[in-house]
Parts: structure tokens; sequence; C-alpha cells
């Protein structure tokens, strides 16, 4: 795996993979990678020939008062993780590539309805800085498939409707989410939690598959059910700040008829703001 740091270097080296005929597979991370990560770069060497990953801490996507300065900068482990998971490229580019003229004179790219609410409501302009950063390394890397964790079911909507709305030439795989023994989705964030913390975060997945049994039971009075484990959720100790159910397609707000469902969670545990979702088929089997 060679590690290049600039635009003119990743557009080569992707240009030599092509030349051989190769699949091009990409794999869009901000670092501090986990099992979770080594996951969606495995998924990525089963439908391409050439894997590119990339470690971009992209101030475009973090609040004001969110902890872009705190999260983890870990190269050297994650190259070796990388290399290990099969990645033959890694673009790790400064500030200065992405954003030359300065965060204030980038062109957005901003996905109307898909982005509101959920994560959006509380992260104003989170989602415009994602689907920004991941059109421009798009447009870098040019691969035929990208890979990204369903584990950010929104995001990864976000990302869906921006291939299909700039018809990019892509195929966007969702990678199954990760999880430790306890249920707990892995996450780059739950490195912030303490011992005891990391005893009590299980509560959202556990919380998830609760709503989801009691939906497939026949529960269809979803405001009811969905303050009542709100409610479990804070009685835990954890802060709850949304935990819905919406069409698992495109996230619109769901009626009793609906059958293709993902409910979604995200609530603040100590100083740690942890999310999960869990989708549901009323069709088909539970997966997630
Ligand atoms: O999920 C992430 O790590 C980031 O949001 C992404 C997709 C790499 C864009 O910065």
């Amino acid at each position: 795996m060679i590690t290049v740091h600039t635009i003119a270097q990743l557009r080569a080296a992707v240009a030599r993979a092509r030349l051989e005929g190769k699949r091009i597979g990409f794999v869009p991370t901000m670092g501090n990678l986990h099992s979770g990560h080594v996951a969606l770069v495995t998924t990525a060497t089963h439908h391409a020939d050439f894997i590119v990953a990339s470690i971009f801490v992209n101030p475009l996507q973090f609040g004001p008062n969110e902890d872009l300065d705190k999260y983890p900068r870990t190269l050297p482990a994650d190259q070796d993780k990388l290399l290990w998971a099969g990645c033959n490229l890694l673009f790790a580019p400064g500030v200065e590539q992405m954003y030359p003229d300065g965060m204030a004179a980038q062109t957005i790219v901003s996905v109307p309805r898909v982005s509101e609410g959920l994560c959006g409501a509380s992260r104003p302009g989170h989602f415009d800085g994602v689907a920004t950063v991941v059109s421009k390394l798009f447009n870098m890397v040019q691969p035929d498939v990208a890979v990204f964790g369903q584990k950010d079911y929104q995001q990864l909507a976000v990302i869906r409707a921006v291939v299909r709305d700039l018809n990019q030439p892509i195929e966007i795989i969702g990678e199954p989410t990760v999880r430790a023994a306890n249920g707990l989705a892995l996450s780059s964030r739950n490195g912030y939690l303490s011992e005891a913390e990391l005893a009590v975060a299980p509560i959202l997945y556990q919380t998830l598959v609760k709503v989801a049994e009691a939906i497939r039971q026949g529960e269809r009075n979803y405001p009811a059910l969905l303050a009542t484990h709100s409610e479990s959720i804070r009685a835990a100790g954890l802060l709850p700040e949304y935990l819905e159910i919406r069409h698992a397609l495109d996230l619109r707000p769901v009626t009793a008829e609906d059958r293709d469902l993902v409910i979604l969670v995200a609530a603040v545990l100590g100083k740690t703001r942890l999310i999960d979702n869990l989708h549901l088929d009323l069709d088909a089997s539970v997966r997630d």
C-alpha cells in the first residue's frame, strides 16, 4: 500500500491502476480506524481490484462546538489496518489540498429532504459538509464503487441522493454495522466513553431491538411506543436526542401502513453523542 498526500499523486496512481484494467473501489474515512472500517475495506475488495481509502478529518462537517480538534489522528496505526485489510492506496490530504481557498470559498453540495431532521436537526450544516467532501473525493478518485457504513444511516441516504441527483456513475454499497458482543455499534466516538459509560451504552441497540420486536408483534401506535422507549433511555442515564421510525429508503416519515422501516436513535452519554439504527423490513427478517 502506498500513501499519497496530494491530488496529483492520487490521480496518477489511480490512472495507472485503470490502465491495468482494474476496477476502482473507494472507502472514504476520517481515520481512527476500527473493525467497522476494516469491514468496509474488506467489502470493497469483493467488488473491485484496486482499493483506495482516504483519511481526512473534514472540518466542513464539524459544527463550532463539536470535537474537530480532539478528533483522534492516528495515521501510522490506520495505515497498518488498511494494509492488512487489502487497501492498495491511501489518500491522506491536508486541509490545503481539500480547501485551497478556505472553506468559506468552497462550493457547497446541499441535499434537501434527507439531510433534514434526525442528525440534521442538531447538527446544522453537517450533511452539507459530508455531501461536499464526498463529492470532491469522488471527483478526485473517480471510483466504480464506494462503500459506506450503515451505522451512519442518514449519511448513507445523503450520499445515495448525491450520486443519484448528480448522475455520478458510482455504485454505493451500504455495509452492515459492526457491533461489539453486547450490541454496541462500533464507532470512533466509543473511545471517548469511560468504563461506566461503556457498560450503559448498549441500551441504545437494546432499545432498537425492543422497538422492532414490538412493531413485529403488531404495535402501530408509534408515538406512544417511541415515547416509552425514549423514557427508558433517559432512565438509563442518557439524554435522548431522537428516537424515530422512518421509511428505510428515503427517510420520509412513516404511516402505520409502511413496511420497510428504519428505527433511528441518537443520545448523549456524558459528553459523547452516540447514534445507532436498525433496519426493519416487515416483509422480510430483521437486518441492520
Ligand atoms: O463517515 C465518515 O467518516 C465521514 O463522514 C466521511 C464519509 C468520510 C466524510 O468525511
